[in-house]
């Protein structure tokens, strides 16, 4: 059994958190937050944590094996640089690893050479739908992949780092590029305690020829003529191939394909129900911790969909207000 603390007890500090307490192979023992209302209602929640209003507190009090990073991206490098101190045998950091990526590549280096495993918790990597999908993809079910689309629903930092970590994975053979970046940023969005864009298309060209398209921005769009609207969880995704086309949206259970001249179907690969992504990230990060095998690559993925989020921040010129700095 492993030990493990959460920092950061907001959305995303909860989904460690459920995940934490519903893993067989952890037990939760403390959390922190400064805000007093998290800590309620983590208290409410988990009355047998011991709650922290400042976390290096936490970390000299109640020391855990592995620790959970969920604070807004600006202060994800910082802390968990002073998280290493303590030499936890494992980490959870959230996306993105920081908001620029010479922070982030350092801090990777540090936690590599502290020996440290690390999960980012990109959910597409593990989710059932979505990793059949790049099994049928990469098998060429769909034929030569032409072109794939995503209808985002809100900015490239915090939601399509996790798309384009799943699509670097999914064409890990390919070399990426930013072809073009437009972005409308006159709607001054801060998310996660950064600048990001209220609209944008970027393009994404890869040696092969191929492009991904992700539009940006308030409204997810078109709506799918197949995906019942249950089925649209988050950005939709529209793979076309030279035999076919899959369509999917990023948290769904579920993916519609059509072949050939075939009519379609819709395939359901749910995850099992009370089973969380994040629940999966910890479960391979024990695996990690007590060396049986499991290598993580969602780390790298990570930084690698940094880099190209970063260049596509750089093609916006307006100086006024820069896409990908925290906001001051
Ligand atoms: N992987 C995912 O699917 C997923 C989903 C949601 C959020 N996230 C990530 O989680 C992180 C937090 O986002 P959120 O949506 O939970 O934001 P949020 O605003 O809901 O929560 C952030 C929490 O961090 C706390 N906090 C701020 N500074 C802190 C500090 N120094 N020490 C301890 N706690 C501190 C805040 O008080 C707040 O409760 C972001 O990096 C976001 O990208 C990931």
């Amino acid at each position: 059994m492993l030990t493990a603390s959460v920092i950061g007890c907001g959305h995303g500090g909860g989904l460690s958190l459920d995940a934490v307490s519903n893993c067989s192979s952890y037990v939760l023992i403390a959390a922190a937050d400064p805000s007093d209302d998290a800590r309620k209602r983590v208290a409410d929640r988990f009355p047998d944590a011991r709650l922290f209003a400042d976390y290096r507190e936490m970390l000299v009090e109640r020391r855990a094996d592995v620790v959970c990073i969920a604070t807004p991206a600006p202060s994800h490098a910082s802390i968990a640089r002073e998280v290493l101190h303590y030499n936890p045998k494992g980490l959870l950091l959230e996306k993105p690893l920081a908001c620029d990526v010479s922070t982030a590549a350092e801090l990777l280096r540090e936690i590599r050479e502290a020996a440290c495993p690390v999960v980012v918790p990109h959910g597409m990597l593990v989710l059932p739908a979505a990793q059949e999908i790049k099994v049928r993809i990469r098998r060429g079910d769909i034929g030569a992949i032409t072109s794939v689309e995503v209808h985002n629903a809100v900015d490239l930092l915090n939601a399509g780092i996790h798309w384009l970590a799943y699509l670097l994975d999914v064409f890990d053979n390919d070399n990426p590029g930013i072809a073009n970046a437009e972005f409308d940023a006159s709607g001054h969005v801060v998310n996660d305690g950064v600048q990001v864009e209220s609209r944008g298309v970027t393009r994404i060209e890869f040696e092969s020829g191929l492009c991904i398209d992700l539009h940006s921005g308030c409204q997810t769009e078109p709506t799918s003529d197949v995906l019942l609207s249950e089925e649209q969880r988050g950005a939709l995704f529209r793979v076309t191939g030279s035999n076919g086309v899959i369509e999917f949206s990023a948290w769904a259970g579920s993916y519609w394909i059509q072949v050939g001249k075939s009519d379609g179907e819709l395939i359901k690969r749910p995850l099992p129900v009370g089973l969380s992504y994040h629940q999966i990230f910890l479960e391979q990060l024990a695996l990690n911790i007590t060396g049986r095998e499991f290598v993580d690559s969602s780390a790298n993925l990570s930084l690698a969909a940094l880099q190209l989020i970063e260049s596509a921040y750089q093609q916006h010129s307006d100086s006024e207000w820069a896409l990908g700095v925290p906001a001051p």
